[in-house]
């Protein structure tokens, strides 16, 4: 189905309110209550939601909990792999209708949401490939006498997943695909920012035949569902994607039941530009490294360091990329950057904006909101490119989640290597330059879970992704990812 996003109201909005996904079926909050979601680009509502709270989450994982320990359980990998190359199928088929659930909720330009197709059917038809690749392994011991000894790989159970408001779709995905590879299942809260991707995902499990209590959707506030979540004695294991502060109180939140945890966390990724390098490919390459989804992306590249001799001319070419940008609402085919997800969202930024001119930060590009026309009813902020930074400054080091660079000097690869690490974070980094010896000596010298040389942002289904440090911990993506949903279990036999 093709849907004119621009023209046409999304099928997704019926007027009616979307309620809450627990063991197959619709259903309203048990508190009755319901929140709004609204279009960031226009303040516009777009849906009700059902707010779901802490005994719907209980509902939730005691469905969770029977699935597991029911027929789910006992599949076999075969029918996992079935369910999410069904899963596959139907999510190309509807994909326009998803890629454009994801702008009006949270305001991505459309041609970055559309591109999202391959990525996003491809990770889950790489889980379906991992479903039938999950195996022990016979292991030879040394004891006296005659013992056989093999492990197994069985899945961790129940999983409470949290996701944020920047990659519904993908998020989403991250969370589920494991989950049905392994045979877990799964209680997801989206951010309240934008909940209908991931309650319209759940409709497509449901029609692809994963059965009622596989997996749940409940949205619902941080503070109240997600905590509850967190808590939860009857979930195995937290998979969460958001702030370093959130994550700090999800582990808190875990110890109760010594839950397994995962923690895709924030960044202040260094981004890291020689002399030598092909500076055509490098400024636009940086500039998107931030610009892209107004920089709401953990891993953006927001502390560029740029080698002296260049430093001029290269921020200069960045800022004025940057301002060739095309802001405005997401679901314009020309938009290259969209929206703010929030006010709160447009508050913290514009907020980092004022603290960047007070530390001495000189802004070449961007700087302030945007209020002219019809951008005055949405969160806008354009490309910002801050010079004069240096390391000590909140903007070098404080993580914003706009659309904004901080820009700074550097003479040598040791002393950009060592600041490059100065920093709590260890998410992302980039380098760009031709000598191959450079590339190498900073692919392991950054203490960071990905190192992108000559581009930024490369993602795919096989490769892992992660942090070091504040960054959190735990992959997603390839095999590492899959096995977070497993345990391994000894077996000993004593055959003599
Ligand atoms: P957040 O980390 O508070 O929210 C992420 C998710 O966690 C949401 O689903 C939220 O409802 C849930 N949550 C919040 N408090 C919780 C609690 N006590 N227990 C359990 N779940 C809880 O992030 P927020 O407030 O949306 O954004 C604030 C800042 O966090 C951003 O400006 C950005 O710097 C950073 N952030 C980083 C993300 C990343 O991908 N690394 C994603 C979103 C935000
Ligand atoms: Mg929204």
């Amino acid at each position: 189905m093709t849907v004119d996003v621009a023209k046409t109201r999304h099928p997704y909005l019926d007027g009616k309110p979307k309620r809450l996904l627990i063991d197959g079926k619709w259903l309203e909050a048990a508190s009755g209550k319901t929140f709004e979601t609204i279009n960031p680009a226009t303040g516009e509502l777009l849906a009700q939601v059902a707010e779901g709270g802490a005994e719907d989450i209980d509902l939730a994982v005691a469905a969770a909990r029977r699935a597991f320990e029911g027929a789910w359980g006992r599949t076999k990998p075969y029918e996992r792999q079935k369910i999410l190359l069904r899963l596959a199928d139907l999510l190309e088929k509807n994909f326009e209708e998803f890629a454009a659930l994801d702008t009006i909720d949270m305001g991505a330009p459309i041609t970055r949401t559309r591109g999202n197709q391959q990525r996003a059917v491809g990770m889950l038809r790489y889980y379906a490939g991992q479903a039938v690749s999950i195996h022990g392994e016979t292991v030879d011991n040394s004891l006296p006498g005659e013992f056989v000894s093999y492990t197994l790989k069985e899945p961790v159970g129940v999983i409470g997943a949290i996701i944020p408001w920047n990659a519904p779709l993908s998020s989403s995905i991250w969370k589920i695909g494991p989950a049905l590879a392994t045979g877990c299942t799964v209680v997801l809260k989206p951010a309240e920012e934008a909940p209908l991707t991931p309650l319209r995902l759940g409709e497509l499990c449901l029609e692809a035949g994963v059965p009622p209590g596989v997996v749940n959707v409940v949205p619902g506030f941080g503070e109240t569902a997600g905590a509850a979540l967190a808590a939860h004695h009857g979930v195995d294991k937290v998979a969460f994607t958001g702030s370093h502060f959130t994550g700090q109180k999800i582990v808190q939140a875990s110890s109760g039941n010594l839950k397994r945890v995962s923690l895709e966390l924030g960044g202040k990724s260094p981004d890291i530009v020689f002399a030598d390098a092909d500076l055509e490919a490098a400024v636009p390459g940086a500039a998107m490294a931030v610009f892209a989804n107004s920089g709401q992306i953990c891993s953006a590249g927001t502390r560029l360091f740029v080698e002296r001799k260049v430093y001029e001319e290269f921020t200069a070419r960045v800022a004025a990329y940057g301002k060739s940008l095309r802001v405005g609402d997401g679901r314009d085919d020309m938009t290259q950057v969209g929206p703010l997800v929030s006010s709160e969202q447009l508050e913290r930024v514009t907020g980092y904006l004022a603290i960047g001119r007070q530390e001495g930060a000189k802004p070449l590009a961007g700087g302030e909101r945007l209020t002219e026309g019809a951008l005055s009813k949405g969160f806008f902020v354009p490309p910002t490119v801050f010079a004069n930074v240096n390391d000590e400054m909140r903007i070098a080091q404080e993580e914003i989640f706009g659309p904004v660079i901080s820009a700074i000097p550097f003479d040598d690869i040791e002393e950009v290597a060592r600041r490059a690490n100065a920093t709590s974070f260890g998410l992302g980094s980039g380098v760009w330059t031709r000598d191959v010896t450079k590339a190498h000596k900073l692919a392991r010298a950054i203490r960071a879970g990905s190192v992108w040389i000559n581009c930024y942002q490369a993602m795919d289904p096989a490769m892992p992704f992660g942090g070091y440090k504040l960054s959190g911990y735990g992959r997603e993506g390839g095999k590492d990812h899959v096995n977070e949903y497993l345990n391994v279990k000894a077996v000993w036999i004593k055959t003599g």
